[in-house]
């Protein structure tokens, strides 16, 4: 049996080792994940929903045990790990009660002999794909619509995180949720995309991740024409208007960027300041930055983890390196950043250009890059000028303007003086190449159900 052996990023060290799904085992589960279709479909919307509700209250139960798992397989600190178990139980919460609330509805029909009726039924077996920097809350915002819609559901969780994900479907399976109505998958991400796209049985693709992996994954669902929920990449701008409370304004900028050490898809990229503010922005936001506590995330007090691995830092080394080659200053010395293993220290990068990395590429990571503006229009087009349209934030107390920037920024997720936006009960979905579908909200359960009309003739 091929094994993998799960790395605590903060130490380097092995967590767990557990057996790949070779590609039989893989087509078994989805085999069987459609036998339990066949069932778990005809239980009635609030039998699911109970059992969907037991399952709440066993993750919340163990949410300790949960979040030391997340910071032991993914480095975020203890305390932002149980927050992430909570916000994960909130999307379990949302589709219990969402379950029960499939409606249909009757439509006037054009001959007084007809009636028609519209009915909503699940998809069939989903394939899920999730990445490593949520390792709770990316699959339940998946398994639970997926589950309360009478879907079956087979999680491939990341290489990097999949304990997490088997405690949360043996949870599930404690609950009642019956074995082969969840399960999951230890394989590549390209094993699994491959084996789930050209699954017959397979109906529908839900992927978190990378918008080049997210566009492969289409092409392949193609084939089967297959349907997909994409939430990809983000570039997210930060527009901090000159009449914006500046504490808020850095207080939010941190939540957004410094959360998961910056490794989140709706983490801030480029933040644009307006020239008359800029210095005091930069000044408060790098007095916070500094004060920030890096080490590993199961000790006390510690505000930031490391980063997932290796890669990862060089990536971002990469960012700060070019941002100084171009003009950039940065508020501690590049040399002094590394501290060891994946951890990276926080820092703010004044005098930002268009001409940088970290404007057009995703930086999954602890840099604050500040670019000055004076005209509001021009740097909306700016924010606008990428091909992502995930999340973007501004800061104004302005009514009027702050209306003027919602309504031209081309985003699914809109932070108005409001760094953390992400709730169970809200779409949360891109525009552009940052995906479709959204997850959350009364919109998340519609892609797992499709819907059937039944014209009534003769009456
Ligand atoms: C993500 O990084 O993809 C999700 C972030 C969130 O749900 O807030």
């Amino acid at each position: 049996m091929k094994q993998h052996s799960v790395y605590n990023p903060a130490t380097n060290e092995i967590v767990k080792t557990v057996d790949f799904t070779t590609e039989e085992e893989a087509n078994k589960k989805i085999e069987k994940a459609h036998e339990a279709f066949l069932s778990w479909r005809e239980l009635d919307a609030h039998d699911r929903s109970a059992r969907l509700l037991k399952w709440y209250q066993l993750i919340d139960e163990h949410k300790e045990e949960l979040a030391e798992l997340i910071t032991l397989e993914n480095g975020k600190p203890y305390k932002e790990a149980l927050g992430e178990v909570a916000y994960a139980n909130s999307y379990i919460q949302w589709y219990e009660a969402e379950a029960k609330r499939v409606y249909g509805s009757t439509i006037p029909a054009n001959n007084p002999n007809k009636k028609i009726i519209t009915d909503k039924f699940p998809v069939g077996v989903v394939g899920a794909i999730t990445p490593w920097n949520f390792p709770a809350a990316m699959i339940a915002r998946k398994m639970a619509p997926a589950l309360a819609a009478g879907c079956t559901i087979v999680c491939k969780p990341a290489l990097e995180t999949p304990l997490t994900t088997i405690r949360m479907v043996e949870l599930a399976h404690e609950a009642g949720i019956p074995e082969d109505a969840i399960q999951y998958v230890i394989l590549s991400g390209r094993d699994a995309g491959r084996i789930f796209t050209e699954s017959p049985i397979v109906q529908k693709i839900t992927f978190t991740g990378s918008t080049p992996v997210g566009k492969s994954l289409i092409k392949a669902s193609a084939d089967t024409v297959k349907n997909v929920t994409m939430e990809l990449g983000g570039l997210a701008p930060v527009i901090v208007h000159k009449d914006a409370d500046l504490e808020l304004a850095v207080n939010q900028t941190i939540a957004t960027k410094f959360r998961n050490s910056g490794q989140t898809c709706i983490s801030a990229n480029r933040i644009f300041v307006h020239q008359d503010i800029e210095e005091e922005y930069a000044r408060l936001l790098t007095e916070k930055v500094h004060a920030l506590k890096v080490g590993n995330g199961l000790e006390e007090d510690v505000d930031m983890g490391p980063l997932i691995n290796e890669q990862a830092v060089e990536k971002v080394i990469d960012h700060i390196e070019d941002a100084i080659e171009n003009g950039g200053e940065t508020s501690q010395p590049i040399d002094q950043l590394k501290i060891g293993g994946n951890f990276l220290k926080p820092v703010v990068i004044r005098n930002a250009n268009l001409d940088m990395k970290v404007m057009h590429e995703e930086t999954f990571g602890p840099i604050a890059a500040i670019m000055t503006y004076d005209d509001l229009d021009e740097i909306i087009e700016v924010a606008n000028d990428t091909e992502y349209g995930l999340a973007a934030y501004f800061f104004t107390n302005d009514y009027r303007t702050g209306f003027n920037i919602y309504n031209k920024l081309d985003y699914g997720v809109i932070g108005w003086n409001d760094g953390a936006p992400s709730a169970a009960h809200a779409p949360f979905g891109g525009f552009k190449e940052s995906g479709y579908g959204r997850e959350g909200g009364i919109e998340g359960i519609e892609p797992y159900l499709e819907t059937k009309y039944l014209s009534i003739g003769n009456i």
